[in-house]
């Protein structure tokens, strides 16, 4: 079980927890404001952009090369940017804060 925070640019937190699935699905089924999820999960909408809190990019890691990619294309890219669809629920990233970017 993790249990994630979502902060969205309302400034709202929705802390939300799961066993398995990805954090894109976490954030669908609990209707977290900017996230979206257009593509079904395959990594080529970026509508479920996300900046990991600095303090726990290294629990998160870095994305993949082809999500990679995708993030480049955004306005809001930093080097905290992550494609939560690409982000799989595990006791690994317990905890973390997830600000969405869209
Ligand atoms: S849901 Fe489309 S890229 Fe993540």
């Amino acid at each position: 079980m993790a249990k994630i925070t979502f902060i969205t640019s309302d400034n709202e937190e929705i802390v939300a927890e799961a066993t398995s699935g990805t954090v894109m699905e976490l954030a669908k089924e609990n209707n977290v404001n900017g996230i979206d999820g257009d593509c079904g999960g395959v990594c080529s909408c970026a509508t479920c952009h996300v900046h990991v809190a600095e303090e726990d990019f290294e629990k998160v890691g870095a994305p993949g090369e082809i999500e990679a990619d995708m993030l480049e294309l955004e306005d809001n890219y930093n080097e905290r940017s992550r494609l939560c669809c690409q982000i799989d629920m595990s006791d690994a990233i317990d905890g973390v804060t997830l600000y969405v970017a869209n």
